[in-house]
């Protein structure tokens, strides 16, 4: 039995989505989850720039003494996942793998399509990987630089939302895919919006529970999981307003975030590379 928490980090509150399919897979882990909400959103940002904040973060949390790191966070998975590997002790798991082998799995016509922050296409991971596993897969990536601004607004559901919905879509459904990679950790929470834009037809593909799976099989494999009959316990911690953070992560995990701390950039920054 391993006690060490598992540490999951996210530009803001998205990763949440990624930390809530962890909670019903493991709930006897205990989380530490860190969102960056001071320096959100990381999708409109240069690939080095996003780097050198997942490199902080991520030895923060190994220096907080987590069995594993979980990049909840698209943006960051493409930008730094092989950097972060090499200087990480302990394993690192992002969104990106986990969810381009489903896609794979999952498509019939062999055309997959991909909606994500700026940041995450012009990485352009997700079609490495796709065609790492399947060569003929053709993979139609479409930025989404409208997204995240309005979940995170008053009204995630109103017909501002629904209508770049259907302007993303429009060029996947012209080119007939079959199977869309959800590649930013807040499309979760409009899922009923995207499934009724792309239909019955359209597979949808999340990073949350694909990623969840990845993490409790990489546990158990390498024998740190925790002992499964406890009940876990979380932190949450922020670079942005606490209150800020508890009252938008409440809406994304539905659950009561208790007392959410506050962590300084200049401590990110001091923690050992
Ligand atoms: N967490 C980011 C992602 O999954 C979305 C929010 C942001 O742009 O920082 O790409």
């Amino acid at each position: 039995m391993d006690p060490r928490p598992v540490g999951v980090f996210d530009s803001g509150t998205g990763g949440l989505t990624v930390l809530h399919e962890c909670l019903v897979t493991m709930p006897h882990e205990d989380f530490i989850y860190l969102g960056d909400l001071a320096r959100l959103p990381y999708g409109p940002r240069p690939l080095d720039e996003i780097r050198r904040y997942a490199g902080e973060i991520a030895g923060y949390l190994e220096a907080q003494g987590v069995k594993l790191v979980v990049a909840a966070c698209n943006a960051a998975t493409s930008a730094a996942l092989p950097e972060l590997q090499e200087r990480l002790e302990v394993p690192i798991v992002g969104v990106i793998t986990p969810e381009a082998h489903a896609a794979v799995q999952t498509t019939r016509n062999r055309r997959i399509g991909l909606l994500a922050t700026q940041a995450t296409v012009t990485a352009g991971r997700y079609a490495e990987l796709v065609h790492t596993l399947d060569a003929g897969v053709r993979l139609f990536p479409v930025a989404c630089p409208r997204l995240v601004p309005l979940i995170e607004s008053d009204e995630p559901f109103g017909a501002e939302t629904v209508e770049a919905v259907r302007e993303y879509a429009a060029p996947l459904k012209e080119a007939r895919v079959d199977t869309v990679i959800l590649g930013c950790t807040h499309y979760p929470l409009i899922r009923p919006i995207l499934q009724r834009v792309f239909g019955r037809g359209v597979t949808l593909v999340f990073s949350a529970e694909e990623t969840a799976r990845e993490v409790t099989e990489t546990l158990e494999r390498k024998g740190f999981a925790n002992d499964p009959g406890r009940e876990g316990v979380y932190r949450f911690l922020t670079t942005g307003d606490p209150e800020r953070f508890r009252t938008i992560g409440e809406r994304f995990l539905q659950l009561p975030l208790g007392e959410v701390e506050h962590v300084a950039i200049a401590e990110l920054e001091a923690a050992p590379a």
